[in-house]
């Protein structure tokens, strides 16, 4: 208990130079950030049914909790993938940080090595895979888009992402086409056209082979002519597969059946995400989705979660209804925004104790006994 209290007033000390919550770090970021830039980053699809969703399933989602355990240790450290981690989290990919902070990915690569928190590096972050490498010998994954346009370009990143030391590759695949973003049509904002994502493009020698024209503006162009990929399908998958020998990782499966297709396919876990409501507006709250995901996989591939995770409570709710691993979205990129790599340390280290604090008074002193929790899920 008195640990407890030390560390309440220590957070509380630092706090008077931090954000606490969710809202107090958007805050920050919004001042700190350019307007097209913060509109891009907090806006959902549509009329952002979805991304509200994802935060009133949470809400509608309670913990049971359980009596009488000893909790005087609460033990949460993650298996994944055979790799053991220090924390249920990892960084979801977010493209084109650069329009966060200065230091984009390279500071928040920096900052998830300091927890031993997986980073999910997107293909149009603003700084290369090897760029952040460097910078950062922490756990990486490497998040790809699909290039029908020229599936080489896939291929290469692929393997620079081996060469470089990440441990698994994420295939977005609710990407195929951008989502109908009504702030960013009307202010006219395009990071990508503006060069925010051309990291790993403007280093890839067979994308840049592949260009008659190395021109800024060409560059530009192809990369948002690639980025588009609505011809992928599960044989794009079964051809990735072929092609590494690191875990394959489908982000944005929804519905139960590409659940099980993904086992069939052979992929070694999915994220059960709605991309943060910022592409099919409409569409099942994240959360929804992974109780009914997680009855039919039972256990035969890992299942991870994103989508409204704004503290650790949400992510304990996740992992109670049967994630493996929960995917911090926006809280880190505010983080990053508000203060760079500190901030997105901030934003870590706050999700590890309240995750802590959470089990802690539910009853469960090791997260792998988290399934003694109950949950109830509200009409
Ligand atoms: C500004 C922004 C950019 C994103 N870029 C990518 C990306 O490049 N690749 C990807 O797979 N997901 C991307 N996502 C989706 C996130 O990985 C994640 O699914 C989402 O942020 C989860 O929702 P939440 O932030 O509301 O928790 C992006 C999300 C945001 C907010």
């Amino acid at each position: 208990m008195e640990n407890r209290d030390k560390l309440m007033k220590e957070i509380g000390e630092n706090e008077m130079a931090f954000p606490l919550t969710f809202k107090e770090w958007e805050d920050v970021a919004k001042e700190k950030m350019i307007t097209g830039g913060y509109q891009y980053v907090s806006k959902g699809a549509g009329s952002e049914e979805t991304a509200k969703r994802n935060r009133t399933a949470l809400e509608k989602w309670s913990i049971i909790p359980r009596m009488l355990n000893d909790v005087s240790t609460v033990d949460v450290t993650t298996e994944l993938l055979g790799n053991k981690y220090a924390s249920p989290f990892l960084l979801s990919p977010i493209g084109m940080q650069k329009l966060a902070h200065t230091n984009g990915e390279i500071a928040t690569a920096q900052a998830c090595k300091k927890f031993m928190v997986p980073f999910i590096l997107s293909t149009v972050s603003s700084c290369s895979i090897e760029e952040v490498a460097e910078v950062s010998n922490g756990p990486k994954w490497f998040q790809l888009y699909w290039s029908h346009e020229n599936p080489e370009v896939s291929y290469s990143m692929i393997h620079r992402a081996e060469k470089a030391g990440y441990e698994a590759i994420v295939v977005t695949v609710d990407t195929v086409m951008a989502g109908w973003r009504e702030g960013d049509m009307k202010a006219g904002f395009s990071p990508l056209s503006l060069g925010y994502g051309s990291g790993n493009y403007k280093t890839d020698p067979v994308f840049m082979a592949s260009l008659k024209d190395k021109e800024e503006q060409s560059i530009i162009e192809e990369i948002l002519t690639h980025i588009q990929h609505p011809q992928l399908t599960w044989d794009a998958i079964a051809e990735i597969k072929k092609r590494t020998t690191l875990p394959i990782i489908l982000k944005g499966i929804l519905h139960k059946e590409d659940a099980l297709l993904a086992v069939k396919y052979g992929v070694d876990g999915i994220i059960v995400s709605n991309h943060g409501g910022r592409q099919l507006d409409g569409v099942i709250a994240s959360i929804d989705a992974l109780a009914e995901i997680k009855e039919v996989i039972d256990k035969q591939i890992p299942i991870l979660f994103d989508s409204g995770v704004r503290r650790g409570v949400d992510a304990v709710k996740a992992l109670a209804i049967g994630a493996d691993a929960v995917c911090i979205g926006r809280p880190y990129l505010y983080g990053l925004a508000a203060h760079g790599k500190v901030g997105v340390e901030k934003v870590i280290e706050r999700f590890i104790q309240e995750t802590e604090v959470t089990l802690g008074l539910a009853g469960i002193a090791r997260l792998a006994e988290i399934e003694r929790l109950g949950m109830k899920r509200e009409k």
